[in-house]
């Protein structure tokens, strides 16, 4: 079969790790890591060494992504419940702005009292998106249903949270889930063999959880990669090994060799990674921002080929049909058959368009 062509897609969750992680991962490398994986948007997340809380620091990582992306780059913004004077400041230059209600990568966790107080003071037009497991996602939802406040449910791993999930939206609030590619294709069994390299939040899940994101896809908004790269040397040597896998070059290949075996469809790998998220998140898009595959190659994911700064996968090895061959950026061709052909910086920092 000839190419196919799908709109650049969008990855609306990823950690790219600039300012201050640069060993794990820097806006080069994560955007080249994108490219290569057919996402020509991403929009990272505020969780970085020094958490995004301020418009000083939005500016100075706003700059990092400006010199050096290759793709299209959006940020979050982040909060600990007290830069409430910043919101106003930086509302126009953000998709929506990150809280996590759980232990995870960074030191960045509030409580109730403090998510209730963001919920009222955060502006309102773009999405509140929710780090929030377990015992967190009732709480949440009860904030949401007093406030009514647009929010994402990043990372929806099981049967019982995306349940919640589906009443919520039946019941109209209004909220948006999102899962990972690593929930969708790995589980608990394979967390064992994995052992730190498939070692994230949420963890990996049963298959009866994995079967129940499978059966009610028609509820999820989004798939996000949740591109969180550690060095194999912290997932191997640190005592406690951090939380997070890598995600932005083996999505989309995953993606399509499930439409090979008929899990779902193209249109719906479309509406998942492209049409959804800039609903979602006032995305601006291109009609000259495409992706090319061949959906017949078939390969076997490979370390030695990642992009990623990071230089590994916890799909290793996984055999996956469906390959990324050419990617257009505004029209100028920036990959061909493996090679990224453009200068860092040629990527564009993105804002909401409303
Ligand atoms: C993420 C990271 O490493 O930044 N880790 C993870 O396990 N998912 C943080 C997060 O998204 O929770
Ligand atoms: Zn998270
Ligand atoms: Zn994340």
């Amino acid at each position: 079969m000839s190419n196919l062509k799908l709109p650049g897609l969008i990855d609306i969750h990823v950690h790219l790790r600039t300012p201050g992680q640069e060993h794990k991962e820097d806006f080069t490398t994560g955007t080249s890591a994108a490219i290569a994986g057919g996402f020509t948007t991403v929009l990272d997340m505020p969780n970085n060494e020094v958490p995004i809380t301020t418009l000083g620091k939005l500016r100075a990582k706003i700059e990092l992504a400006r010199q050096n992306a290759v793709c299209d780059v959006g940020f979050y913004f982040g909060s600990l419940g007290d830069n409430f004077q910043e919101f106003d400041k930086i509302k126009q230059l953000v998709f929506g702005i990150k809280l996590y209600l759980n232990v995870t990568t960074g030191n960045f966790l509030i409580d109730e009292v403090k998510l209730a107080a963001i919920y009222s003071a955060w502006p309102g037009h773009q999405p509140i998106l929710l780090h929030c497991e377990g015992e967190t996602l009732p709480m949440a939802l009860k904030i949401i249903r007093q406030t009514n406040k647009k929010t994402h449910i990043c990372h929806v791993s099981g049967k019982d949270e995306l349940s919640q999930i589906i009443r919520a939206k039946q019941a109209g609030l209004p909220i948006t889930c999102g899962v990972t590619p690593h929930h969708l294709f790995l589980t608990e069994e394979d967390a064992k063999k994995l052992g730190p390299y498939g070692r994230m939040k949420p963890f990996l899940k049963t298959k009866t959880d994995q079967n129940f994101l499978w059966e009610n896809l028609k509820w999820i908004d989004a798939v996000e990669s949740d591109h969180a790269p550690h060095t194999t040397v912290e997932k191997e040597f640190a005592k406690n090994p951090p939380f997070g896998v890598p995600g932005l070059e083996t999505t989309l290949p995953l993606l399509l060799t499930a439409v090979f075996e008929g899990k779902l469809t193209l249109d719906d790998v479309i509406r998942l990674c492209h049409t959804n998220p800039t609903k979602i998140f006032n995305i601006p898009t291109d009609e000259q921002t495409y992706v090319e595959i061949d959906p017949d190659e078939q390969y076997t994911i490979n370390n030695k080929h990642l992009f990623t700064k990071c230089g590994w996968s916890p799909f290793k090895g996984k055999s996956v049909k469906g390959k990324v061959k050419k990617v257009f950026l505004r029209g100028e061709k920036v990959f061909d058959n493996g090679q990224i052909l453009t200068q860092p910086g040629s990527g564009k920092v993105i804002y909401p368009s409303f």
